[in-house]
């Protein structure tokens, strides 16, 4: 495997209209992003994922774009973006963007003139295709947001295919001049010296519609291919599909570097895990550790030279992880530390979403109309008539609902989180009084000290970004602890995953010379005894030489 630059590096994902507010119209935007670039230099990262910033009407903030060649006018315009790239460069941070290609906005240029007649030079850009006899939609798919994927229209009396919301029409992939027309768009973006893009449920976009095949198509890899030779294959950048049907065989087609596609994809089993059979995030179950364990080891494991992992707990569609997998009443700062200490130091490249870094929750609205997100209110169209009760929505959107990641970032414990001088578009989380930047940034032992030591061990130790990872305590149901060796380094990674105390005992197979602790979060980590109890979330990690 030849070594790249994102082997090494650590990813910030932004989602802009929650990051940071210049002119208080209380609305996030790109000159706000610029104003922190030395905040994200000192947490120390290399690449910001910046979430859709092209014009949009905004019904799924951004990922549904009218114009992919220009700015969203309440984020800024195109001189804003310039000057983000140019400064973020002079700080050796790389920008890649959000490619959102399987649709576009019912007010894209494409779809307005393709909805006109059946014989406008557009109309093959989307997905038409006539109804049943009895008017009814050409098949049963349904759309992540709820209903029909199919939209009637009148106009030349058909219907459109939509994965997402009716106003997210699916681009017609099958077609050359669509794939023609966003790879053009691409190298314009690329020759703006961007890094790389993030590619929106790239692994619908080789879909058969009239079969119901959706993920992972017959024509997909095809696609792909095709884009890196015409687009970004020429250029040393950093390329991450949404892919979340992959399995780690899968993966590999994508990230093989034999096979010219992508860097790397995000998988999302360890996230799934505890969804539910038919109504998935909505009807959460416990978490089922040991199949966590299972989960990620196999993804450890499985790829080998043959691909490469991107490594996430959270994105703008997840819930907080401090929240969901740590706990927020007690050890949230201590929760918070073991999570990112056990997802740093795995085989691959660490991503960190907005406010991650100082341990922003989940948030709590009692009413449903403080909630923004289009996903909220299709699910709650949708259970309310499946018989779920208010009680039980009202929790599974406080449990899994994406509006918990995009609640604004907590900059200070000023007016609104510091986030504007305006009124948000969305209620800050009221807890930024005691979880801000500023606090954190005043205490050496805060969350954002312990993420920015992890960046920097990244750059020092190759054996965290080449090492092969071994999983150990298998059985345990509370310790989550694996090795990662490369040459004569060896790391011992011991994470405790809950409250209560539990004793480690070392595997007798792993011996060593000198044994030295590199980060932990408690103080007082000690040598590494062949026995030790481990207090609540506590995380350790050991050279041993
Ligand atoms: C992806 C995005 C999500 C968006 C959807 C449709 O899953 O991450 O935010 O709603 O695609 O574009
Ligand atoms: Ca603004």
């Amino acid at each position: 495997m030849e070594k790249k630059w994102w082997h090494q590096s650590v990813v910030y994902q932004i989602y802009p209209k929650s990051f940071n507010d210049s002119n208080g119209d209380g609305i996030g935007d790109l000159q706000g992003i610029t104003d922190k670039l030395d905040y994200l230099k000192e947490l120390g990262i290399d690449v910001i994922w910046l979430s859709p910033v092209y014009q949009s009407p905004m019904k799924d903030n951004g990922y549904d774009i009218s114009d992919y060649h220009d700015m969203a006018p309440e984020f800024g315009c195109m001189k804003n973006m310039e000057e983000l790239i140019s400064k973020a460069k002079d700080r050796n941070i790389k920008i890649i963007m959000d490619l959102v290609v399987n649709h576009t906005s019912d007010k894209h240029l494409w779809f307005k003139e393709a909805k006109k007649s059946k014989d406008s030079p557009y109309r093959d850009y989307y997905i038409w295709r006539s109804g049943g006899a009895d008017g009814s939609p050409p098949n049963d798919l349904k759309s992540a947001f709820g209903g029909s994927a199919w939209e009637y229209d009148e106009t030349t009396e058909q219907y459109y295919a939509h994965l997402f919301a009716k106003e997210q029409p699916d681009l017609n992939w099958e077609n050359p001049k669509v794939r023609d027309e966003i790879h053009k768009m691409m190298n314009w973006w690329l020759d703006k010296g961007i890094s790389g893009f993030r590619m929106d449920v790239i692994d619908l976009i080789g879909k058969e519609i009239d079969r119901k095949i959706t993920t992972n198509g017959p024509h997909l890899h095809k696609y792909i291919k095709e884009m890196n030779e015409a687009t970004f294959g020429k250029y040393d950048v950093l390329t991450v599909g949404e892919t979340w049907s992959a399995t780690p065989e899968i993966a590999k087609t994508y990230s093989n570097q034999d096979r010219q596609e992508l860097s790397m994809i995000f998988q999302f089993e360890h996230i799934t895990v505890d969804w539910d059979e038919v109504h998935s995030k909505w009807l959460p179950k416990d978490l089922d550790f040991i199949k966590l364990k299972k989960v990620l080891n196999k993804w450890q494991t499985k790829l080998g030279n043959e691909g490469w992992n991107a490594l996430f707990w959270n994105n703008h569609d997840l819930p907080r992880v401090v929240s969901k997998r740590g706990n927020v009443q007690e050890y949230r700062v201590e929760s918070a530390k073991m999570l990112a200490t056990l997802l740093h130091f795995m085989k691959g490249t660490p991503y960190i979403y907005q406010g991650e870094e100082i341990g922003m929750t989940n948030v709590k609205f009692e009413n449903l109309g403080d909630y923004d997100d289009i996903e909220i209110y299709g699910f709650y169209r949708e259970k309310i008539k499946e018989g779920f009760t208010q009680k039980k929505i009202m929790e599974a959107i406080w449990e899994n609902g994406r509006d918990n990641a995009r609640t604004p970032m907590q900059w200070s414990e000023e007016k609104n989180a510091g986030f504007t001088e305006g009124s948000p578009w969305i209620k800050v989380n009221p807890n930024y009084k005691e979880i801000n930047v500023a606090k954190a940034l005043q205490d050496e032992s805060s969350i954002f000290y312990h993420y920015q030591k992890l960046i920097k061990l990244r750059r020092q130790m190759e054996v965290i970004v080449y090492g092969s990872f071994n999983l150990i305590c298998e059985e345990s149901p509370n310790i989550f602890a694996y090795t990662r060796t490369l040459g004569k380094d060896r790391l011992l990674v011991i994470n405790n995953f809950f409250e209560q105390r539990v004793n480690f005992i070392l595997p007798k197979e792993i011996k060593y010379d000198t044994c030295k602790p590199i980060i932990s979060n408690y103080s007082d980590a000690s040598y590494l005894p062949d026995y030790m109890t481990l207090r609540p979330y506590e995380s350790v990690v050991y050279l041993l030489t």
